[in-house]
């Protein structure tokens, strides 16, 4: 956790000192070299417990198991314990880095440029294709180490936390699909543990529980910690990422159509899971009432060649250099400051098609953003 200088936050909020914009595309996306990616190597690992309670172990990890024939997605629905839609801020990824730090990791003595969850890198690598949905992040700058993290209006978390019944159970469905795709031991069997649990369940969903892996990588000239949610491995956890797997269900496609919009959503699966170095994803295809009537295996690597030359292609290499000009962008703008050494909160507010706005939120809120003192 990056420590913050302590200071009184003014009563009123301060005037906007700055306001930068970033408009897509630019530079152009559509040419020049790709930048480098370096393959992501983990740092530490944990696991949240059904309490949620976050503790550096590999006690949530799971293992990798076929899925029995045409499983039924929508079992044990009424036993779901359903971890709340909250803010997704960083504070448990800082704690992972700063144990990794404390155990003196190898891969940690040159400098970080920016951490994050999975999550938000891989909204912001999808932006250029991006045609609904704007995000918002707090950008902290502290030490010159950027610190990125969603920032979710009550109104998102509203909209999150009151999901309709029906996109209730199809949020269901993919925590489902995973209990039937995992095991708790290493080439284990799933055995039914309740009456009227069916072949291949492996347990109820509890959604506080959680296996992560933080990993060291780069994009461009900018190291990148990211932390992120990884499925299963298959077989072991070798401490590498060649062994993970990242499961997904979808829509069995059933027409030109549904082909468009799955090869559409690939784009999401595919950087997910590029950025943790996920080799390998699993796809459920189901109906619409939760029935798995096919699995199908992609090699992470191979996806952006099952989209080239459609007319809904997406190209990654347009993905990472808006990547690399993003990331540059905050840290000039970011790490400058007023003064140069200020520690300091912006929000980067991203709207599709149109670009980001860069805004001084706040120069004494980091700790009320990053969290205080006691809270890490
Ligand atoms: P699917 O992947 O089958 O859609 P992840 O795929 O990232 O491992 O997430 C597991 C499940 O969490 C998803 O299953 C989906 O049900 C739910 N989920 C993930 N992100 C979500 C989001 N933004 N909104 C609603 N549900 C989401
Ligand atoms: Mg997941
Ligand atoms: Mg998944």
């Amino acid at each position: 956790r990056p420590r913050t200088k302590q200071r009184r936050r003014s009563p009123t909020p301060l005037p906007l000192a700055a306001q930068t914009h970033l408009t897509y595309p630019s530079p152009d996306p559509t040419s020049g070299p790709a930048p480098a990616f370096q393959q992501p190597t983990p740092l530490i690992s944990f696991s949240y417990t059904p309490a949620h309670e976050l503790e550096f172990t590999d006690s949530a990890l799971r293992y990798f198991l076929p899925p029995p024939r045409r499983a039924q997605l929508a079992h044990a629905y009424d036993r779901w314990v359903r971890r709340p839609e909250e803010r997704a801020r960083v504070d448990s990824l800082l704690r992972a880095l700063s144990t990794a730090r404390a155990r003196a990791h190898p891969a940690l003595t040159s400098a970080v440029g920016a951490v994050a969850w999975r999550g938000v890198i891989t909204r912001i690598l999808t932006a250029p294709y991006e045609e609904r949905d704007g995000w918002d992040l707090n950008v902290m700058c502290v030490r010159g180490v950027l610190y990125l993290e969603e920032h979710r209006s009550e109104a998102i978390l509203r909209e999150k936390n009151d999901m309709v019944p029906r996109q209730l159970l199809q949020t269901y469905f993919g925590y489902a699909f995973e209990s039937y795709c995992t095991s708790a031991t290493p080439d284990g069997v799933n055995v039914p543990q309740r009456p009227g649990d069916p072949p291949g369940w492996g347990g109820d969903v509890n959604t506080n529980v959680q296996w992560c892996s933080v990993v060291r990588t780069k994009l461009g000239d900018t190291r990148l910690v990211i932390g992120g949610e990884v499925d299963c491995v298959r077989g072991k956890y070798t401490g590498k990422t060649d062994t993970f797997v990242e499961l997904k269900t979808s829509m069995s496609i059933r027409g030109e159509q549904d082909e468009v919009r799955f090869e559409k959503k690939l784009l999401k699966f595919y950087m997910q899971s590029f950025l943790l170095g996920v080799p390998e994803i699993v796809v459920g295809f189901r109906t619409p009432a939760g029935e798995v009537k096919t699995t199908q295996t992609f090699k992470t690597v191979e996806i952006p060649r099952l989209v080239r030359g459609k007319a809904h292609a997406w190209d990654p290499t347009v993905c990472l250099r808006w990547g690399d000009t993003f990331l540059r962008f905050l840290q000039t703008h970011c790490r400058a400051g007023e003064d140069g050494q200020e520690d300091m909160v912006w929000r980067a507010v991203f709207r599709p098609k149109v670009g980001v706005e860069l805004v001084l939120l706040d120069k004494a809120g980091v700790d009320d953003v990053v969290g205080g003192e006691d809270r890490v």
